[in-house]
């Protein structure tokens, strides 16, 4: 047979997946996979059983149904205080990640150069990657996961053609301030750059963190591609609806992108969505209340059996790091067998650090635990640590 095409080559099963393999033949509980496991809100799932029963089933417009971007318009300008002009700079897509393809192919030609942090999102290294995209890589260091500007202005080369950031992040949990952002902006501009900003946990943040978008700084906007979906604050992960927010020209070719990759994103589910998506305050309330709650209980959990736990400023995971552990614990001398370990005798599965780093030894002492868990699922979890590790 002939060889499959050589993008290929760089693509493997992800070590999340293989985690969720072994925890499931112990039948044990999984905090490795980001996904949440908690209900989509009632109103959303009634607006979809609305539209499905209407038989609203026919392809919508390639950039989404003119209602939900005409809400996403408006909550952008609300929450974001982004100054989109009008909802033709809106597109909606399969999931962020759909928006985040269409980005990729629309921005990148083979060699261009991207900045990136890490740790990082997987997705976001492996797409830029299978675009031929080189990919210079900037560590965050510290409990607060600080970014050195010199070594990004370092990096930056004629050839580079945009930053990569995600705010607040996962794996880490890093909410950006308005300052580092200032700078993103100001380096943007000097080099002349887009600033692709994964913002899909901006409704998830602790302590005094608050989340904020470059795109709503001034002058950022022209040069700035915001993505977003429902997937995390609507606990609609399978659902697959996310969008990108961008000036009309840029949107209108990543449009036409997200119709030759999927046509539209999925037409009753877009449907059930705009008329439900903005739920009341206390919904968002609520659910911080609940992830602060979980955030605590993992994060002092983690503590208790000798992780030290960077604090996670927003989103729903803790990236631990358990380098003390490895000199006094046996079965902690790296991620893998620390995850290992970790499912053999409590039953709980993280996901080993290397996915998250350029050079996988520097995710040796990590593993990330996801908190997005029904209560007792969690409480569970943290019981079966504590008593296998405590
Ligand atoms: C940073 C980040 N971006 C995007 C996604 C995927 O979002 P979507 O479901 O909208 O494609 C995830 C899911 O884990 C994520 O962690």
């Amino acid at each position: 047979m002939k060889p499959l095409s050589k993008r290929t080559d760089t693509l493997f099963q992800s070590d999340i997946r293989a985690v969720t393999a072994l925890v499931n033949r112990v039948n044990g509980i999984n905090l490795g996979q980001g996904i949440c496991d908690l209900p989509t809100p009632e109103p959303i799932k009634k607006g979809a059983e609305a539209a499905i029963e209407e038989n609203r089933s026919i392809y919508t417009s390639y950039a989404g149904i003119p209602e939900l971007r005409t809400a996403i318009t408006e909550k952008a300008r609300r929450f974001n205080h982004i100054p989109v002009p009008s909802s033709n700079d809106v597109m909606v897509s399969v999931g962020s990640t759909g928006a985040f393809v269409s980005t990729m192919f629309a921005l990148f030609e083979q060699g261009d150069e991207a900045i990136l942090f890490e740790p990082f999102y997987g997705y976001h290294r492996n797409l830029l990657a299978l675009m031929g995209v080189i990919t210079k890589t900037i560590t965050m260091r510290g409990l607060n996961w600080e970014v050195d500007f010199g070594e990004v202005r370092a990096a930056l080369s004629p050839k580079t053609k945009a930053i990569v950031i995600n705010t607040p992040g996962n794996p880490c949990g890093k909410v950006w301030t308005h300052a580092e952002l200032e700078e993103i902006l100001a380096l943007a501009e000097a080099y002349d750059l887009y600033v692709i900003t994964d913002e899909i946990y901006e409704y998830m943040t602790y302590d005094d963190h608050e989340h904020v978008s470059l795109a709503s700084l001034p002058g950022a906007y022209e040069r700035t591609i915001t993505l977003s979906g429902f997937s995390k604050t609507y606990n609609m992960t399978g659902w697959r609806l996310g969008y990108a927010l961008a000036p009309e020209p840029l949107v209108e070719k990543m449009g036409l992108l997200n119709d030759l990759f999927y046509i539209c994103a999925p037409a009753p589910l877009q449907y059930g969505l705009a008329e439900a998506f903005m739920m009341p305050d206390d919904y968002f309330t609520r659910m911080m209340a609940d992830y602060t709650r979980k955030r605590k209980r993992m994060g002092e959990t983690l503590e208790a059996i000798g992780f030290k736990v960077p604090w996670p400023q927003g989103a729903y995971y803790i990236l631990a790091n358990f380098e003390d552990l490895s000199q006094k614990v046996v079965g902690f001398s790296d991620d893998r067998t620390a995850c290992e370990t970790l499912v053999t005798r409590a039953k709980v599965a993280s996901v080993p650090g290397n996915s998250f780093f350029h050079h996988p030894e520097d995710g040796r002492y990590y593993l990330r635990f996801c908190f997005a868990k029904e209560w007792h699922v969690l409480e569970e979890a943290c019981e079966n640590l504590l008593r296998a590790f405590g």
